[in-house]
């Protein structure tokens, strides 16, 4: 069973600059709630406690979130705001945390071969906390371990994108199985639109096998100079050993500019129109789920 997730969080988020200069991206607000802890509630929602993170130099505020704060939460308690911190403590309360730094920004393939360390031998989720996806019922890696139970292989989630958009993401062509899930041939890392082999590209959630971390070991630097997980994956799916899973929900791309304010106005219009003020979000795993209904 998968009970671990990694969330690579030590990149520069150049995009948000200058908010990124001292505070990573990982800890930019959607409305009241910072990017990281919407998937850590993804996570534990789908049965996963133990979270690992891949941070670098200026990510200590993404420790300390998910920390108890003493002499901050000592002069709360028992005021209207103390209900605020309940969706935040339930995470601390229920899953376990653990960090490891990247200390060279080798891109993401680099970036998990490092959380290695926390996840040892079996399988796990890979979570880029900057694609927010929400949904009205599971939410996707609850989607993603489902299917994992039936086919034990790596599973990377997928979107239809506009084909003038290719070059942004890794995208699959597969052989269609059944319901939105295929099985993977080829994968290419920011293609070209005319070289892309479909418009199907891969977003922020991941299930990978161990072995993955053999294959990193080797995998050259490719598009950008970077150790690319796509690169790794296309060795995987060589054997057969990936699908693709075209999920149910809404992504929004928060690592840039634009998805990160229609990420926070989507967000802000469901809790209006949950008929509550802001402050109402108390609990985010209560509100998520009541606000998205
Ligand atoms: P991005 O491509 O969004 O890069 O990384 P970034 O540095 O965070 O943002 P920009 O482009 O400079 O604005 C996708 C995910 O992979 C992680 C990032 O933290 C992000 O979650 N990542 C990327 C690493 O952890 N290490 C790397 O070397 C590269």
């Amino acid at each position: 069973m998968i009970r671990k997730c990694l969330f690579p969080a030590a990149g520069y988020g150049t995009r948000f600059l200058p908010a990124t200069k001292s505070m990573p991206k990982e800890m930019l607000p959607i409305v009241n709630k910072p990017l990281i802890q919407y998937g850590v509630e993804e996570a534990l929602a789908a049965g996963l406690t133990q979270i690992g993170f891949v941070t670098g130099r200026g990510k200590r505020a993404l420790e300390d979130h998910f920390d108890t704060n003493y002499e901050f939460e000592h002069q709360i308690t028992g005021s209207s705001q103390e209900a605020l911190l309940s969706g935040i403590r339930a995470l601390i309360e229920q899953c376990s945390f653990s960090d490891t730094r990247q200390t060279e920004m080798k891109g993401l393939g680099h970036a998990i071969l490092t959380g290695e360390p926390l996840i040892g031998n079996e399988p796990f989720a890979v979570v880029l906390s900057d694609d927010l996806c929400m949904n009205n019922g599971s939410g996707v890696l609850s989607q993603m371990v489902q299917l994992f139970k039936q086919f034990r292989c790596s599973i990377v989630a997928i979107q239809e994108v506009p084909e003038d958009e290719t070059h942004k993401y890794g995208v699959i062509r597969g052989e269609s199985l059944s319901n939105g899930v295929y099985r993977v041939d080829e994968m290419v890392e920011k293609p070209d639109p005319k070289d892309a082999p479909s418009n199907l590209a891969i977003i922020g959630r991941y299930i990978l096998t161990p072995d993955i971390f053999d294959i990193l070991r080797v995998t050259k630097p490719g598009a950008n100079g970077e150790i690319q997980i796509t690169d790794a994956l296309n060795e995987q799916s060589k054997a057969g050993q990936v699908l693709a899973y075209r999920f149910k929900g809404r992504r929004f791309d928060c690592g840039s500019i634009e998805g990160f304010v229609t990420a926070t106005d989507y967000v802000y219009r469901l809790t209006m129109r949950w008929g509550k003020t802001i402050l109402k979000l108390r609990s985010p795993i209560m509100s998520r789920s009541q606000i998205l209904q």
